[in-house]
């Protein structure tokens, strides 16, 4: 049986491998063995869902100890084991080196040691934990020393260190060989996926001056949403109308925000109200969406391939699209020139067409999609292209990570049309901060501007969503102390 190796060195070690090679493993250097695992996805193990401090001698043992273990055993046999057996497996042989080492430890830090061990060989290693963990947005990892996650809108260090950064590579490797591609020196820049949808950039030396830089945006399994955010108060029940008659009533929304504000939860949530026989495709650098309608493509761009060939672009995708006979696109984030073809798919019949961009305010939304269009190449006036987003885009959503971690809908915005050469924007939803509790969390409000009549009225008529509408828009109205509805709808 695998489990029990059949040679035994002069120590009385166990090995998988035969003497000879087990010598020649020996001779190489422990990172580059690592890498025997890195061509097949890691068996998953089960994580220990806690982040321990250790001390330095600690890491020293652990050091010791897998550079023995990895001499030993033979990492691509053991990976076709059950998680279970080659956990068995390890738990053997580590036992085995900590007798022959003499290595002084207590039943429990045997343990904790085994267990981390397990999850370096068969895992993400010390990210095990944290990607055990349902409640952290995003996992950034700087170097072998420093790892920061986010949870609960806030960034905080974590006690996760690595080896060393040559095991912190390894992972990184092993990230991003699953999904065929490669990362080092050569090409230092990578995106991948793991296996159960997570977003992964990794940047290594020498463009990361102080080691390899891998960056997770956690996925959540079931993505929040709208009746969630109005729990979390991220927007008002009112609101959340709304937004439900916006999608449903095929207005083309761009949804603006910062990093990490919450773009695409916000377009997965605004998706929710298309109805069920719309065919609906959607483009995506790495796909996060998850729609609930029955009729949906979905459509992922790829990077250039390690001889520069073969990249598939937004613009590629956007266009393509239009030969899908889709109802509705959804991009989701635009970014470049896709920006151009996704304004004219929006105007020529793709109604209720949806995207996220970067920025912080829905006037900065229009300008950056003006210069987008402009650094692509397109020879157009600049009044052209605003007449051009005028007539596309209708409502603006802002959302925000606000300085006490919550995330807020900002605001909902019309585009209204042009006064001269300048765009003219309607708040209809604004939130308003009014000060910060004892806690430091900030206190605040979302009003309506007091429209009654949105521009996509009309819209609302045909879907029969006025009264709805009507209703959410005049409960949304705040009073001031007078009872006089606070106004001021000028975007
Ligand atoms: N209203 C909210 N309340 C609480 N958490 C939220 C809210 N919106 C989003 N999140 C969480 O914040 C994290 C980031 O969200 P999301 O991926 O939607 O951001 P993003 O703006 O698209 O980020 P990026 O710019 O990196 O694409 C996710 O973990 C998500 O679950
Ligand atoms: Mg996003």
């Amino acid at each position: 049986m695998f489990g029990k190796r059949s040679t035994t060195d002069g120590n009385g070690a166990r090995h998988i491998l035969p003497p000879q090679e087990v010598a020649v493993a020996a001779a190489r250097p422990a990172e580059t063995k690592v890498t025997a695992v890195e061509a097949r996805a890691p068996a998953r193990v089960e994580p220990v869902a806690q982040e321990r401090r250790h001390s330095e001698e600690y890491y020293d043992v652990k050091t010791t100890v897998f550079n023995a273990l990895i001499d030993t055993i033979d990492l691509t046999q053991l990976a076709k084991l059950e998680a279970a057996a080659a956990r068995e497996e390890i738990r053997d042989i580590v036992s085995e080196i900590i007798q022959i080492k003499s290595v002084v430890m207590s039943i429990a830090e045997q343990e904790e040691l085994l267990e981390d061990i397990c999850n370096d060989v068969l895992g993400y290693g010390p990210l095990e934990p944290l990607l055990a963990r349902d409640d952290i947005a995003d996992i950034m990892v700087n170097g072998a020393n420093t790892t920061y996650i986010e949870v609960a809108g806030k960034v905080q260090k974590t006690p996760v260190r690595f080896a060393d950064n040559g095991q912190l590579m390894n992972i990184c490797q092993r990230i991003v060989s699953q999904v065929g591609r490669r990362v080092d020196e050569s090409s230092p820049i990578c995106d991948a996926r793991l296996p159960d949808g997570s977003r992964v950039n990794v940047i290594a030396p020498p463009l990361a001056i102080d080691g390899p830089t891998l960056t997770i945006r956690k996925f959540k399994k079931d993505r929040l949403r709208l009746d969630q955010l109005v729990k979390y108060k991220s927007i008002t029940p009112e609101a959340k109308t709304i937004l439900e008659v916006i999608g449903r009533v095929r207005c083309n929304v761009l949804i603006s925000g910062g990093t990490g504000s919450g773009k695409t939860t916000l377009l997965n949530c605004l998706t929710a109200s298309i109805d069920n026989d719309e065919r609906i495709i959607t483009c995506e650098d790495s796909a996060e969406l998850q729609l609930q309608q029955p009729h949906v493509v979905r459509l992922e761009t790829r990077p250039p391939n390690l001889e520069g060939e073969g990249e598939i672009t937004m613009r590629d995708l956007v266009r393509n699209c239009l030969r899908m006979r889709p109802e509705r696109i959804i991009v989701g984030e635009v970014r470049g020139p896709e920006a151009f073809d996704l304004l004219q798919a929006m105007n020529t019949g793709h109604d209720g067409s949806m995207g996220t961009l970067h920025a912080n305010s829905p006037r900065e939304a229009i300008s950056r999609l003006e210069s987008m269009i402009m650094m692509g190449g397109f020879q157009l006036p600049p009044k052209t292209i605003r007449e051009m987003i005028t007539g596309s885009i209708d409502v603006i959503i802002q959302a925000s990570r606000l300085r006490d971690g919550s995330r807020k809908i900002t605001h909902v915005t019309e585009v209204m049309g042009m006064e001269g050469d300048v765009v003219t924007l309607q708040n209809l939803i604004v939130f308003e901060i009014t000060g910060e509790d004892a806690q430091g969390k900030l206190t605040g409000r979302h009003r309506s501007t007091g429209i009654a009549r949105p521009r996509f009225w009309e819209r609302a008529e045909y879907y029969k969503e006025t009264k709805r509408l009507a209703e959410a828009l005049s409960a949304a109205e705040v009073h001031d102390s007078r009872g006089v509805p606070m106004g001021d709808a000028r975007g």
